[in-house]
């Protein structure tokens, strides 16, 4: 089939969305919290699955995939875009605000995770030693590490790249012994440095937090990144009246994948933690 053929059709609604952007089912546990922080707005989610995972793969790539997935969603009428993933915020969004955005859509905004997030964790932490988990590119990115810097000059920063942790997750491997095992290892470098704050940095996470907690230990805040970054976007609308004045209230949400449909609806449902409608495919 012509690539030309699977693409949707762009139709102008007329209506402005929020886009919400991820690699692929991880973002949904953002949206969760979107959806009960701002439940009034209408959303488009765009999850990139049939090239997921993004936290192995390079800058260049990140970022064009990021870019496309952009365009594709002011292409549906949004009027901002959340890039929910963790790894594309590290790597591509401020690439993308800096030249594509100003060259291309220069009266639309795109925001990402990281900076709600370090704020949040800058806010908790009480004796300023702090650590980040995320994928390999999120933390060789320093991005947490860059903007945690930019609030406190003061600060000791501890970072632990943990690739295994996404496949468990989508396989369902949560409660497995192996698991925990593999999370105790990851972990157990930042309980030494005794931080104090730990900073999620992927979407999968959440799924283990738990195990985070015991493994932690209580004295450890844990910042949950889907509330942080529910909270800091309703601020945002609320300082950006002009911006939320354009913003449809119909309570509408279009999922889009870029891979297969019924695989979107039955993992995303375990992500999203309700039943999802109105998935449809496309090609970036
Ligand atoms: N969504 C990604 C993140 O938050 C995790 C999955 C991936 O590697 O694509 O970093």
């Amino acid at each position: 089939m012509d690539r030309s053929e699977t693409r949707v059709k762009y139709t102008a609604s007329g209506l402005k969305n929020i886009g919400v952007f991820d690699s692929g089912f991880g973002g949904l546990t953002m949206f969760k919290e979107f959806l009960k922080v701002l439940p009034d707005y209408d959303y488009i989610y765009l999850g990139d699955n049939a090239r997921a995972p993004y936290g192995n793969k390079s800058d260049e790539v990140i970022y064009n995939y990021t870019k496309q997935a952009i365009d594709f969603l002011f292409k549906q009428d949004c009027e901002l875009i959340i890039i929910a993933c963790h790894t594309a915020s590290a790597k591509a969004l401020r690439k993308i605000q800096q030249e594509y955005l100003l060259k291309n859509y220069s009266d639309k905004k795109v925001l990402g995770v990281v900076v709600p997030i370090v704020e949040e964790a800058i806010k908790l932490s009480r004796y300023h030693k702090l650590g980040i988990i995320g994928t390999k590119a999120t933390i060789n990115s320093d991005a947490y590490k860059k903007e945690l810097e930019k609030l406190r000059s003061d600060l000791k920063i501890f970072q632990q790249a943990c690739p295994l942790l996404v496949p468990l997750v989508e396989e369902g491997w949560v409660k497995k012994p192996e698991t925990k095992m593999i999370l105790k290892k990851y972990l157990l470098p930042l309980k030494v440095k005794q931080i104090d704050t730990l900073i999620l940095g992927c979407t999968h996470y959440l799924f283990l937090i738990k195990d985070i907690i015991r493994i932690m230990g209580k004295n450890v805040k844990i910042i949950n990144p889907a509330i942080a970054v529910a909270e800091k976007l309703a601020i945002y609308l609320d300082k950006h009246k002009d911006l939320e004045k354009k913003l449809s209230k119909n309570k509408k949400i279009i999922f889009y994948t870029t891979d297969d449909v019924i695989k979107f609806k039955e993992l995303g449902q375990r992500f999203l933690g309700k039943s999802i409608e109105n998935i449809n495919k496309i090609i970036l």
